[in-house]
């Protein structure tokens, strides 16, 4: 997709929980630092703190119930469409627990970013804090990489890393890896909306 310099772009997002992605990230936005617009929040979950958190920073937030469509393909039918109508340019995928199916991604090839909390390939999936503590890794950290068809797989924008010590929990280690996905992933955005991510097969370089 072409777009036009430096025009803001128009983030929406997809979260099933508690939000503190969605919400540094937006706070970068409100500040200015992020040149961008946020659209809309999406969650599956209908308890998801996100869509209050959203609600208080006036962003508009949505719950769109998976089990009322008859397969996932559909539901994320009605996700695209909303996005569209918002004329959505970045999808953020920020602690959402459901797997894309290509009817999304697709249409929105290398405009999706995911923020994950493992150094990838490493631990994919669920619960990669705790699978990081239970394989004794030393250094764990996260990544923030574009959404493709496999579970983490897409091509990667950015990591950060940090020890893990003797005596970290699943719990600690998953707090102290919080901060830095809430930093790789302003940064990340903030380089798509200055049109400075450029994609070639798996490998992402940034515009100098
Ligand atoms: C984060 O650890 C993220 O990496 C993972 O889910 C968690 C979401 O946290 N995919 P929050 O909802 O952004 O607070």
């Amino acid at each position: 997709m072409l777009f036009k310099k430096n025009r803001k772009k128009n983030i929406s997002f997809l979260v099933s929980g508690r939000g503190s992605n969605f919400e540094a990230l937006a706070k970068q936005v409100k500040k200015g630092y992020i040149n961008a617009e946020i659209k809309l929040v999406v969650s599956d979950k209908k308890e998801a703190p996100v869509l209050k958190k959203a609600e208080k920073m006036g962003i508009k937030s949505v719950f769109i119930d998976p089990k009322s469509f008859n397969s996932r393909e559909a539901h994320e039918r009605e996700i695209l469409d909303l996005f569209n109508k918002n004329k959505t340019d970045l999808v953020v995928a920020a602690g959402y627990m459901r797997l894309l199916t290509p009817v999304f991604i697709e249409p929105f090839k290398n405009r999706i970013i995911n923020i994950h909390p493992s150094i990838l390939p490493a631990f994919p999936g669920k619960n990669a804090q705790a699978q990081a503590i239970a394989h004794g890794v030393k250094i764990a950290g996260c990544t923030c990489h574009f959404i493709d068809e496999g579970t983490d797989t897409g091509p990667i924008i950015m990591q950060a890393s940090v020890n893990v010590l003797q005596d970290d929990t699943a719990e600690s280690l998953s707090q102290k890896i919080l901060e830095l996905e809430h930093k790789i992933l302003t940064e990340s955005v903030k380089l798509f909306c200055d049109d400075k991510l450029l994609i070639n097969d798996r490998k992402v370089f940034i515009k100098k």
